[in-house]
């Protein structure tokens, strides 16, 4: 990664697992100061100590449920304590409900908008301020769930779709001040895929399904994504880039 990340400061969802953690692993292993959020604060408390010693960057764990309408709050006095500007907001953090339209519960759905669509608004809402301040951007983590056609999990691929909107527009009204960008990723081996509300039968199904259709033959490593999630931050090298969705999907979509 570029040079810009030491001493910079940014904000990741999603950080106790998955993309979210490979994120701020790769932010802090570069420089950076990691305000690390999720519920989970043992995995936050593990990642912050894997760095509390290695004489680079720093990752700050902010135990939050990004639903709560206090968190945005929180995370911006957090912030305060630290350089009060923000060169980057990650949103990570999502829910996932896979289920076909006639057994779905539609309670799943204000679920999953709540995480996937609501919490990053209100993120980017409250800490604008700091972001500007900074020339910071945004990226957010959707799927291409919300670009293609996901039979059988239509209403998480619609919470997707509206963060792919929310990007598009935001990257509109914020420019030239603040970038706003997505990464859209197709299978990515995570934690994840324990927890769709499936049983193991169908979440075994689903796994073949996807490994079948990657033309790239394997599930995405969270690697895999958080590189362009940093590529995207970085302004030396993405300082013309806003607006963009970029797929990561191991061809699934092409
Ligand atoms: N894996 C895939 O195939 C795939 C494909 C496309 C898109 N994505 C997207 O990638 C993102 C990361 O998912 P992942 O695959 O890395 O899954 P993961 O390993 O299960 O990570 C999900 C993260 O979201 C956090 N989270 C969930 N609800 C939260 C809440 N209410 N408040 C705070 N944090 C919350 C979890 O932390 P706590 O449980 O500690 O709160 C965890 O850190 C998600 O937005 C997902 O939709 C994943």
């Amino acid at each position: 990664m570029g040079s810009w990340a030491r001493g910079a400061t940014v904000a990741v969802t999603g950080a106790s697992s998955g993309i979210g953690r490979a994120v701020a692993c790769r932010l802090a292993t570069a420089g950076a100061t990691v305000l690390a959020v999720a519920r989970r604060g043992d995995e936050l408390s593990a990642l912050a100590a894997e760095f509390a010693d290695a004489g680079g960057g720093l990752v700050v764990p902010v135990v939050a449920d990004v639903t709560d309408p206090a968190t945005p709050r929180r995370l911006s006095a957090v912030l305060e304590q630290h350089s009060g500007r923000l060169d980057g907001l990650v949103n990570c953090a999502g829910l996932a409900r896979f289920a076909s339209i006639d057994s779905a519960d539609l309670e799943d759905l204000d679920r999953m908008l709540a995480v996937n669509v609501r919490a990053p608004a209100a993120l980017i809402q409250v800490l604008l301020p700091a972001l500007r301040a900074a020339d910071g951007s945004v990226v957010t983590v959707t799927s291409i769930g919300g670009v293609v056609a996901m039979p059988d999990r239509a209403l998480y691929g619609a919470s997707k779709a509206a963060a792919n909107s929310l990007t598009r527009s935001l990257a509109h009204e914020l420019a030239p001040g603040v970038r706003v960008n997505a990464v859209v990723p197709g299978a990515v081996d995570t934690p994840m895929y324990a927890d769709l509300g499936l049983d193991e039968k169908d979440t075994a199904a689903l796994r073949e399904g996807l490994l079948r259709t990657t033309p790239m033959g394997r599930f995405g490593q969270p690697d895999d994504v958080a590189g362009y999630v940093c590529t995207l931050l970085d302004p030396h090298v993405s300082g013309w880039v806003t607006g963009a969705l970029v797929t990561i999907d191991g061809g699934r979509s092409a």
